[in-house]
């Protein structure tokens, strides 16, 4: 037996878990389950990541605690979860006394092994809100394109990198103040000292092909000193030895794992905390992640546990993301679907199941093709699986008295979807769950011809023939025993009715060897309905207006995390603006952006030469002839393709949610607006 302990990454308490989201937590599911099944003991623990500065703010907008963010999405994180089937053996929080215990630890040990060092660094200071700001929390003009509204990090128009000091006009995103650069000492991790042993641990370790190479290019370029720390006012976890500091998210985020399986510790006689985290520990330890997160997961996470003396992960199963019809999740066109919007529509199941033909233990992104999910999911689970027990059990019942026959017809079918177990399970183990979908969909078809042939409805219409129709069906239902033993990681809801139906012990990897013979069955009750196309578009429209139905704090806080906020101005301030009607007689694309098109806007009484955003929104072809509304008295900019002179108006997120704003009928080119 192994003994192995998993995770998933830990998702941030101020947002719903979505269908994104879920493509982790299904395929992690899945893994406990299938190792549980073999016999092995696989524990699975998360937490909810309650730490940072987005919390915190979100706190105050609502005018509640911190903790009572926390709180409500822990309840309803946990809901999402059981209502998946996602079966956690502990949900924790890294806001909790065993996560500040270790992040202590780990931190003390370090600093004791003289991995630890402080200096005084420069940051964006909002001097209205009295607080350091993150990246994310500044937005000015970019330094080099000159593009408005940009983060302090990088330039979603010109795709420059570069630090928040060098934004032009930066304002804060949480007060609109100008912010100021202030000096402050900071803690950081030396993680230089672990490159010798990280490239030996990529080397050694069983890390997919594509992971190793990624961190191959991180170790060659070599680390930098990791900044540990944060200023007050920040929530989170205070440093034990420097007041007023506090450790930064991403510190005690992973340490969350360790957290949440020591809090379960507490509760089973059969786990212990030291042994497992102890450097020769015998156990396996994995961790699912997404793409975007490798570098917190195989070199940071790493480090911190070499050098506090905790054992070091067995692997990282990283998978890619998620798109819906070929493209990003978009709020617009309802594919933002969060988990409750999907469950009050559709079966859990169905996603499950097509989640896991999806998934092949790599990096790939996967994508739910809305179309292909119908017709996969009623074809396979309704159509094929479903099938072969609603054919065989209606004459189970009406003439044999609901028992299976004494004997088994077709022992070398049989022997072959047992044969086919080991080969299903190889699969699972590797996490290419689509091959054995695949495997286990050849054999339904299999189970599906031999009944084609045989003809029980046939059979069971002439005279003595009532052996074969017993034989026929029992064999049926006995392969279908087994295919859902095969199923039943990825379905465990219809695993367990069909447990129920077939009057077993729980399926698992090893009771299904030899057929069930002269057994009573239970009534068949249906086991799964087909997906309507009714049913998602219902959750497309609703998941439309789920953003639109979101209270006002919580609108406030998502335009948190994109836009500054900007501060209130007087009416003479608003009167400054030149608002005009544009027509946009020419729209372009402009060779080397990859954001920006080139609009001619004609103003009445003159032509405008306006760079604007929104490539990713808008076909240049689709743009001419359409009004707009411009800011006709903006100081032209020269930017890196030529003079913009003005600015178009549009609204929302960003990508392909961007919308120009048009006027009504009527307005013609030069009006102004008022
Ligand atoms: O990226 C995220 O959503 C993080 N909350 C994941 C944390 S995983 C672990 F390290 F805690
Ligand atoms: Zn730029």
């Amino acid at each position: 037996m192994r003994n192995i302990l998993i995770t998933s990454a830990l998702p941030y308490a101020n947002g719903s878990i979505h269908i994104g989201h879920l493509v982790e937590y299904i395929q992690t599911d899945i893994w406990a389950r299938f190792q549980n099944m073999r016999g092995n003991k696989c524990i699975y623990v998360c937490a909810d990541d309650t730490h940072g500065t987005p919390i915190m703010l979100r706190a105050q907008k609502e005018n509640i605690t911190p903790e009572q963010v926390i709180e409500r999405y822990s309840i309803e994180h946990q809901k999402d979860f059981a209502d998946f089937s996602v079966c956690f053996d502990n949900f924790y929080s890294t806001n909790s006394d065993e996560n500040r215990e270790l992040a202590n630890t780990i931190y003390n040990r370090l600093k004791s092994a003289g991995h630890i060092t402080q200096r005084v660094i420069k940051q964006a200071y909002d001097p209205e809100e009295k607080m350091f700001l993150p990246d994310r929390f500044i937005k000015g003009e970019c330094p080099r394109c000159g593009a408005a509204d940009q983060y302090g990090d990088n330039c979603e128009v010109c795709g420059a990198t570069y630090s928040p000091t060098e934004l032009k006009n930066a304002v804060s995103a949480v007060s609109g103040a100008t912010p100021i650069e202030k000096e402050s000492e900071h803690i950081f991790c030396k993680l230089q000292d672990f490159e010798e042993m990280l490239k030996t641990w990529v080397r050694s370790e069983h890390l997919q092909s594509e992971v190793v190479n990624k961190l191959d290019e991180w170790l060659k370029v070599g680390l930098q000193d990791w900044d540990i720390s944060r200023d007050a006012p920040f929530f989170g976890f205070e440093i034990p030895d420097a007041p007023g500091k506090y450790f930064y998210v991403w510190w005690d985020a992973p340490i969350g794992y360790m957290a949440s399986f020591s809090n379960l510790c507490d509760r089973r006689d059969d786990l212990d905390f030291d042994a497992f985290w102890g450097q020769d520990s015998q156990y396996e330890l994995y961790h699912f992640i997404g793409k975007d997160i490798v570098y917190h997961h195989a070199l940071f996470w790493p480090a911190m546990l070499h050098g506090a003396n905790f054992r070091k992960p067995t692997a990282i199963f990283v998978h890619g993301f998620l798109t819906v019809d070929g493209q990003k999740m978009s709020k617009s066109r309802g594919t933002f679907i969060t988990a409750r919007t999907y469950l009050n529509n559709l079966d859990p199941e169905y996603l499950r199941y097509y989640y896991a033909g999806k998934l092949a233990g790599n990096f790939q992104d996967i994508d739910l093709n809305l179309d292909d999910f119908l017709l996969r999911v009623n074809s396979d689970l309704v159509g094929k699986v479903v099938n072969i027990a609603s054919r065989c059990a209606g004459f189970i019942k009406k003439r044999f008295d609901n028992k299976l026959a004494a004997t088994c017809s077709e022992p070398q079918l049989y022997q072959d979807f047992v044969d086919a177990g080991e080969t299903i399970a190889q699969h699972y183990e590797s996490r290419d769950y689509g091959k054995a979908m695949r495997d286990i969909m050849a054999l339904a078809d299999r189970a599906n011809q031999y009944i084609d042939e045989k003809k029980p409805w046939v059979l069971a219409k002439q005279d003595g023939m009532d052996q074969q129709v017993h034989d026929v069906c029992s064999t049926g239902l006995n392969l279908f025993r087994v295919l859902l033993t095969y199923l039943k990681p990825v379905l465990p809801v219809m695993a367990e009715k069909v447990e129920t139906f077939l009057n077993i012990e729980p399926l698992d990897w090893k009771n299904y060897q030899a057929p069930l013979l002269d057994h009573s069955i239970n009534k068949f009750k249906p086991l799964m309905t087909r997906i309507e196309q009714e049913n998602i578009d219902k959750m497309l429209e609703q998941s439309k207006q789920d953003l639109a139905g979101e209270k006002p704090a919580e609108k406030q806080a998502k335009k948190s995390n994109n836009d500054p906020i900007a501060a209130e101005i007087q009416f003479d301030d608003f009167a400054k603006i030149d608002l005009r009607i544009a027509k946009i007689i020419k729209a372009e694309h402009v060779e080397g952006a990859d954001k920006l098109l080139r609009l001619t806007l004609d103003i009445g009484d003159e032509t405008r030469n306006v760079f604007a955003g929104i490539k990713s929104a808008y076909k240049p072809e689709d743009l001419e002839g359409k009004l707009t509304v411009m800011v006709a008295n903006l100081a032209p900019r020269k930017m890196r393709f030529g003079i913009s002179e003005g600015m178009v108006l549009a609204a929302g997120p960003g990508g392909e949610d961007l919308f120009i704003l048009t006027p009504d009928e009527g307005a013609q080119p030069g009006m102004r607006v008022k």
